[in-house]
């Protein structure tokens, strides 16, 4: 493998930078990073400098979401050993402070861009997959009773059963809640007693909040389903929490209401996916047109993450995959047969549409959605 030259830097930090480039400026070409850049360079090893703006994980995962392979080092001038930790956990390789380890920074520097780079690119899919912290799949629809909490805690729950990863899922219908009726919990805990501790979030927390689905184990942040308390979210909880889900969860699978607000539209831009859920007809058509229309306007880039959910699939609608595809330009994640007597059962009965990897018979809603999750793990 070709030795490494350039070197890029994250985060606004005068000393550090300049203690950097003093030290590695000879031999190595260094190249301040702005976030928004990304995309512009091929990364493969990054310093990021502590700041007291942003968040090193926050920085770190977004480097690697885009970078699963890339050789990242956290440069400070103070010692936190929490920091450390979670830095680990995400794939941030090394830590340093300077000045105290000013000496082992350029021989680090070296070893990396020489021989670990090799062995790092070596590294098997899943790892890659794994690093940068977890994927956000955000269930979104212009329309109600589309099928949003039905598909997404049978999605969950099928992610969870069918794979070792570590999911959550995140009911963010704050005033009406869903998931709870389809997960069959009755629960009195839910994401608003995460409220006292969100400034400092971590997986600990989110598991004592959390119900689990007595079946499959998934965790499930259920809605306060209250709309005074509903209102004391904003989308700064929001973000919190979504940022250090993703620090803790391999997946995370989140349930939005129909109408915008600050709250999804933190979490439509937080997420790696965005799957739509529509129905075969023309008004599901003209919905999804003025959805694209708001996104537009507030600056969603959806059609590079952007993915529709076809449900209530049969033989009588409307329209076609076809005509979809001639109308819309997104790709189609899946599509869900219409089953009104098996959902009903279920849903009456207060079971979920999936609980084991070894349900005996599936309904069909559940089928197709395990045909789509295990193409996607695949
Ligand atoms: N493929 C399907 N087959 C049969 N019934 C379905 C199907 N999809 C959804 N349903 C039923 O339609 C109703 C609405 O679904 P769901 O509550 O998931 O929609 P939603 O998009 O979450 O609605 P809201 O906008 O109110 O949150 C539910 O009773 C659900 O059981
Ligand atoms: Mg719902």
């Amino acid at each position: 493998m070709r030795k490494i030259n350039e070197i890029f830097v994250i985060g606004d930090n005068d000393d550090l930078f300049a203690s950097i480039q003093h030290q590695l400026s000879q031999e190595f070409r260094i190249q301040k990073l702005e976030l928004e850049e990304l995309k512009k360079f091929t990364i493969q090893l990054v310093l990021i400098l502590r700041t007291e703006e942003i968040s090193p994980l926050d920085l770190a995962q977004t480097i690697l979401s885009q970078y699963p392979k890339a050789y990242l080092v956290y440069i400070s001038d103070i010692q936190n050993f929490d920091l450390l930790r979670d830095l680990n956990r995400l794939g941030v390789m090394d830590y340093l402070v300077l000045p105290e380890e000013e000496w082992l920074l350029e021989e680090r520097i070296r070893e990396v861009t020489e021989s670990r780079l090799s062995s790092v690119d070596n590294s098997s899919a899943v790892e890659g997959f794994k690093r940068g912290g977890g994927k956000v799949f955000t269930f979104y629809s212009g329309k109600g009773g589309a099928g949003k909490s039905l598909i997404s805690t049978a999605f969950a729950q099928t992610l969870k059963v069918e794979s070792t990863a570590k999911v959550l899922y995140i009911d963010l219908n704050l005033q009406y809640g869903g998931s709870e009726t389809f997960l069959g919990l009755d629960s009195s805990r839910s994401l608003i007693d995460l409220f006292p501790v969100i400034h400092e979030l971590n997986e600990h927390h989110i598991r004592n909040v959390a119900e689990k689905e007595r079946h499959s184990g998934l965790e499930i942040l259920v809605s306060p389903r209250d709309a005074e308390m509903a209102e004391r979210i904003d989308e700064d909880f929001v973000l919190r929490l979504v940022r250090a889900s993703k620090r803790s969860y391999d997946f995370i699978i989140i349930d939005v209401p129909t109408w915008m607000d600050e709250r999804v539209y933190t979490t439509l831009e937080e997420s790696e996916k965005i799957y739509y859920i529509m129905s075969f007809d023309t008004i599901a058509i003209s919905v999804l047109k003025s959805v694209e229309h708001l996104f537009k306007q507030l600056g969603i880039v959806t059609n590079e993450k952007m993915e529709l959910v076809m449900n209530y699939s049969g033989k009588d609608n409307e329209l076609t995959q076809k005509d979809i595809d001639r109308f819309l330009g997104y790709p189609i994640a899946s599509k869900i047969r219409r089953d009104l007597k098996g959902v009903q059962s279920f849903v009456n009965q207060g079971i979920p549409l999936r609980r084991e990897l070894k349900d005996k018979k599936l309904p069909p809603v559940a089928r197709d959605v395990q045909k789509w999750v295990r193409s996607m793990l695949k």
